[in-house]
């Protein structure tokens, strides 16, 4: 990487979305938690300070001693990072009379300065504060303020170091964009060359470097993470990389042959497993969502470890993880308590004792679309909604039998393809179908059914960590409605999930 930015964390619900700007000028950023600064070597380029829900009066406020940074290298602190380095310097933080929070303007703006360059006046901005800068020492000069705000912008005089009040991450802020341009090119004097095929060129040229003549063993499964994953490391080793696709009897309808198809078609060299017995073997029985959980990885891991032993030679596990597992967030919380546990083969290395090669473990999902859609992948591939991997099993409430599956699969697949022809699928983030563990009465023809209930399941969403219910009209959800009772033997009712996350989650398992 020849120069990056590096964003130092202090718990801002907003930090990400800081990392994702920055990327979108095609600035290569990186996030780190406040408390364990990286080496600061000559690629960076310069440090943004994010917010954080925490005040910079609290007696265990969140701090970083910047004496080696400041004045060294630009530096922009945002609303707490701001906050945090006015205080540092001497100023009062004092808590705002109102909190502050949604939409307000710039005003007095010094158009002169770097930082404020093609910002115009009363430009909206997105507050989100309860304490405020009450004043500045001489070394300060203040850049903009708005109604409420005397300190909206500042600049440290005799050096590069900068602090905004205000989000310029949010898309409120409507020069927010521009702001954090000015600062990352203008100010920190970033190229913008981190661009897709910038990406995929020095990706490759590592990916050589590092595996050399090994042999690289990766698990597809059908979802854009591991198939762009597998297309990048294919590209630098070619046929060096053996690819194993399980088909775990969990999966949508057709979708095993259709998605190994179309792998085969990219000229991958992949292998299809078909471990359906053994998975619905080891889930006999099991109820609860999280023993179904552990017993679909468990047995993942066997099965992917068998198949892999019978390739000679291999050294590496490649897998498609990608940035957000693996950032450090800050908690400033406390550890929060773990609500279902999605990491379903965390112990997959450590069982087969092989390194491990993450190609995009940089890489926000949205740029790994991109990326993979720079590689030609098929849009059928990338523009695929999140499915879970324990598949569906744990949208079956209770146990798991091959019948039940079977009747799932064919409900879910009336579903997704009427979102497909009408239009809804790229409009929805996920969908799905669950089978319930209940059964109601109906009436067809003449004879009174006693079936099983299924439910619908559509949101919209960003990342999946909140979402809405998706609010598909009506004349479609009677006629997916009328189809799966028609066409599906043992379901006669069809209920619709309208529940956003939180409180509920996406899965009902
Ligand atoms: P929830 O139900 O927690 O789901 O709102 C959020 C997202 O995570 C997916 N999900 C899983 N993915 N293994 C996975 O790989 C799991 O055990 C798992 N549980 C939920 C869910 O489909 C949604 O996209």
């Amino acid at each position: 990487m020849s120069e990056k930015i590096i964003i130092l964390d202090f718990g801002s619900q907003y930090t990400q979305l800081i990392a994702r700007r920055v990327r979108e000028l095609n600035v290569y950023c990186e996030i780190h938690p406040y408390n364990k600064i990286p080496n600061f070597d000559s690629t960076v380029k310069g440090l943004i300070l994010s917010g954080s829900p925490c005040s910079v009066r609290e007696v265990k406020a969140p701090d970083v001693d910047l004496r080696g940074l400041k004045g060294k290298m630009p530096i922009l602190g945002v609303c707490y990072g701001a906050q945090l380095i006015a205080h540092k310097a001497g100023n009062e933080v004092v808590a705002s009379k109102i909190r502050e929070y949604g939409r307000a303007r710039l005003k007095e703006i010094h158009a002169t300065n770097k930082l404020m360059k093609e910002i115009t006046p009363f430009s909206q901005v997105w507050m989100s504060h309860g304490d405020t800068i009450a004043g500045l020492s001489e070394e300060f000069e203040i850049l903009a303020s708005t109604e409420t705000v005397n300190v909206a912008a500042y600049k440290v005089k005799k050096e590069e170091t900068y602090g905004i009040q205000f989000h310029p991450e949010v898309t409120h802020s409507l020069e927010g964009k521009t702001i954090l341009r000015n600062f990352v090119v203008h100010i920190c004097g970033c190229s913008q060359d981190w661009t897709p095929d910038a990406f995929i060129e020095t990706t490759i040229k590592e990916l050589k470097e590092k595996i050399g003549n090994d042999r690289v063993v990766l698990g597809l499964s059908g979802g854009v993470d591991s198939s762009v994953a597998a297309v990048l490391i294919h590209r630098a080793i070619k046929d060096k990389l053996a690819c194993i696709f399980v088909d775990n009897g969990l999966l949508r309808k057709n979708e095993f042959e259709d998605v190994l198809a179309s792998y085969k078609n990219m000229g991958l060299n992949v292998k299809g497993v078909d471990a359906r017995e053994q998975f619905y073997t080891a889930l006999k029985g099991l109820i609860d969502p999280e023993d179904k959980r552990k017993a679909i990885g468990k047995t993942f891991i066997d099965v992917f470890d068998a198949e892999a032993h019978k390739i000679s030679d291999v050294k590496w596990l490649g897998q498609g993880t990608i940035y957000p597992d693996v950032i450090e967030s800050v908690s400033v919380k406390g550890p929060s308590a773990t609500i279902k546990s999605h990491h379903n083969v965390g112990g997959l290395p450590d069982k087969m004792k092989l390194k491990v090669v993450e190609p995009l473990n940089t890489l926000f999902k949205d740029e790994v679309r991109i990326v993979g859609k720079t590689l030609g992948i098929e849009d059928i591939i990338l523009q695929r909604h999140p499915f879970p991997g324990p598949g569906l099993a744990i949208r079956i409430l209770g146990d798991i039998t091959k019948e039940k599956v079977g009747i799932l699969q064919e409900v879910d697949h009336i579903f997704i393809n009427g979102l497909k022809e009408k239009g809804h699928y790229k409009n929805v983030w996920q969908a799905g179908a669950i089978l319930l563990p209940i059964k109601s009465v109906g009436v067809m023809g003449d004879e009174r059914t006693y079936e099983n209930v299924v439910a619908l399941r559509a949101v919209t969403s960003t990342d999946g960590m909140t979402a809405d219910w998706a609010h598909l009209p009506y004349d479609f959800l009677a006629d997916i409605s009328n189809e799966i009772i028609n066409k599906v033997k043992g379901v006669n009712r069809v209920v619709y999930d309208i529940s956003s996350k939180p409180p509920a989650t996406i899965e009902w398992e």
